[in-house]
């Protein structure tokens, strides 16, 4: 029995890469009036008070997003992501922390919609109780259900609007949460090659994390897929062999310019997030075999 809460690490480093990463991504949709998916399979709670007991527990946002609050002069994608966390903190007090579903809420146009997954009840209802409080929340633009979300992702796509943002984001504490992420990108391919795909992936040591990064770089669709694997470290693997050095995203279909940003954000975030002397970032770009 797996019982993930993502409040224990809300705002840490990995939150932060994936955040940052998945609100760029939305931005460049918006880029073009045509509405368009953000579809999260693995929702999580939606808002996280980062002064409460289970945020202090391991206090991990504070070699996170305590870091970076206080800093102004920082490259474009972190600005528009401390912007994000700004909107949530207006007396600049950092209090409250927005996971996946708020960030995808807080770009959300009419034409937009939004389908969020969470299968632990008592996240669910967490989740959904945020949503009830979230101002001016347009009914019918946001679905969310507790429900498996490699499920409800096979079941909606091809999206109607035919273009869609999705984040996997699994927590990978059960192991097998590598095979699902693998299978549920092949058949999402199959159904909706043009996607962008933005998978979160944990830098542990497990052997299972570099064959999940090889089967998605062999992902086969009728035409040729596109890809970026950014991943940053941030301190030496734990000696016992366990627990989380560094984190990556490993995304399908990115936006044209989004390997250039990347390329001018993580030499400045990476020594600002560091904890040790090993701290580094890797960006690879690729095509998928058609
Ligand atoms: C890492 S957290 C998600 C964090 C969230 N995406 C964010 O960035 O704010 C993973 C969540 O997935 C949920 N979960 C685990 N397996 C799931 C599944 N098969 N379908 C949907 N949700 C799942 C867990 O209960 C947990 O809340």
């Amino acid at each position: 029995m797996f019982s993930y809460r993502h409040g224990f690490h809300a705002g840490n480093h990995a939150d932060i890469l994936k955040h940052m990463l998945f609100l760029e991504v939305i931005a460049h949709f918006q880029q073009k009036d045509a509405g368009f998916w953000v579809v999260d399979t693995h929702a999580g709670a939606g808002l996280y008070d980062l002064s409460g007991v289970w945020a202090n527990k391991r206090a991990e946002y504070q070699d996170g997003i305590a870091r970076l609050w206080g800093l102004s002069d920082v490259p474009p994608m972190v600005k528009r992501y401390k912007e994000a966390i700004t909107k949530l903190n207006p007396d600049n007090t950092l209090t409250l922390y927005p996971g996946s579903p708020w960030l995808a809420l807080q770009g959300l146009r009419k034409q937009d919609k939004v389908k969020l997954y969470e299968h632990l009840s008592a996240e669910f209802d967490v989740l959904r109780k945020n949503l009830s409080q979230y101002p001016g929340l347009p009914p019918r633009s946001v679905t969310a259900e507790q429900h498996d979300g490699y499920a409800g992702l096979k079941s909606i796509l091809p999206p109607a609007s035919k273009r869609a943002v999705t984040l996997i984001d699994p927590s990978y504490e059960d192991k097998r949460d590598y095979r699902f992420v693998a299978e549920a990108m092949t058949q999402a391919i199959q159904r909706f090659p043009t996607g962008c795909y933005l998978i979160w992936y944990p830098r542990v040591n497990r052997r299972e994390v570099e064959q999940l990064v090889r089967q998605l770089k062999r992902l086969k669709s009728l035409q040729p897929l596109t890809w970026l694997d950014v991943n940053m470290t941030v301190c030496k693997a734990p000696p016992d062999g366990h627990g989380l050095f560094g984190s990556g995203m490993f995304i399908v279909n990115p936006p044209f310019r989004l390997g250039q940003q990347i390329r001018e954000t993580l030499p400045w975030l990476t020594p600002i997030l560091a904890q040790d002397a090993t701290a580094r970032w890797e960006l690879e770009a690729g095509t998928s075999p058609s």
